[in-house]
């Protein structure tokens, strides 16, 4: 025993990371990458002092359920959480912490990238060229959508919302709009010039694109479900850097094929890995790999922050992003 916390670390991460965890704690790191089965986060619930886990780890009540519990905190590597319950965690005792703030410039770039991607059919153009099917420049060659000047309506107006306005608005001259049951501050609405939009369903029959930054509950499950889509702009795209599950992926599907929107930039699905086959058919849809915080810089800036909230944690302060 080193008398150091121990501490199982579910995925691999950025090397400088993992080597500080070596210095620091009695790191169990994975070399594989391999996400872990149930049965070995449920031992390492009842073996370790810490799960530094991530959001392909299901951590669900059953599991936290686990007896004996040793570890004390689940310190979370990403700023989203749902793949964790809360509720039996604070059941358990156990301190949750995520990383938010680092990730916020990338996710927005995230963001900004898919919805120039799908209105300017970047994905569809690339394709075309790598199969050796393009034939030259002409006139009528696959025209897209403008995307500077036009309304983007924001679905919650956190951290990563508000960079993407800054964004659109000062860079692409665009109208934000935005829906928020939490009223941001006055001041910070003012200074990037969007408006408020009391219900979700005004903006989304006013906006071109609209832009998901709600965290996933039980209450955001299926947000945007058929009726919901149906309100958007035949003209208008769906996209979604925030979590699948605030997307009924089967409506988004029927939305996609029969016209009821014009496309959708994705980042993240319902069932990942998994995506639904009939969305990769799509042309009107760009896909991405759950990329948006996917820079080295901000990956490493992730780490520090998990080992920040552990180094406080075990020196027994309070760790600063405790979500529970
Ligand atoms: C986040 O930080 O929430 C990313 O989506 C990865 O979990």
């Amino acid at each position: 025993m080193s008398g150091r916390p121990r501490v199982v670390v579910t995925r691999r991460l950025p090397a400088v990371i993992e080597a500080q965890l070596d210095r620091e704690f009695e790191a169990e790191l994975n070399a594989t990458d391999q996400p872990l089965p149930a049965e070995a986060l449920r031992a390492a619930l009842g073996a370790a002092d810490a799960l530094l886990c991530t959001v392909t780890d299901r951590l669900t009540a059953e599991l936290l359920a686990t007896e004996p519990l040793r570890a004390r905190i689940l310190a979370n590597y990403g700023v989203g959480f749902n793949h964790i319950d809360i509720a039996a965690a604070r059941a358990r005792g156990l301190v949750v912490t995520n990383t938010p703030d680092v990730l916020t410039e990338d996710t927005a770039d995230d963001a900004l990238l898919l919805m120039l991607m799908v209105a300017r059919r970047a994905g569809e153009g690339e394709r075309e060229l790598r199969a050796g099917r393009w034939t030259g420049w002409r006139p009528t060659h696959l025209l897209g959508t403008k995307v500077s000047g036009k309304t983007l309506g924001l679905v919650g107006m956190g951290r990563i919302a508000r960079a993407l306005a800054q964004r659109a608005g000062r860079g692409l001259g665009m109208r934000i709009l935005f829906h928020d049951p939490v009223a941001p501050p006055a001041g910070l609405v003012k200074s990037l010039g969007a408006a408020p939009r009391e219900h979700l369903d005004d903006l989304l029959t006013e906006a071109d694109f609209v832009s998901l930054h709600c965290p996933a509950t039980p209450e955001t499950r299926h947000l945007m479900n058929a009726r919901r889509l149906a309100l958007m702009k035949p003209t208008a795209f769906l996209i979604n850097t925030a979590r699948g599950d605030v997307v009924d992926e089967q409506a988004l599907v029927q939305a996609l094929t029969t016209g009821r929107i014009a496309g959708a930039g994705l980042d993240v699905y319902e069932r990942e890995p998994a995506v639904s086959p009939e969305l990769l058919q799509l042309e009107n849809v760009a896909v991405l790999p759950h990329l948006g915080s996917a820079t080295r810089e901000t990956r490493e800036a992730m780490g520090l922050r998990v080992l920040e909230n552990l180094r406080a944690f075990f020196a027994g302060a309070q760790p600063r992003d405790r979500v529970t």
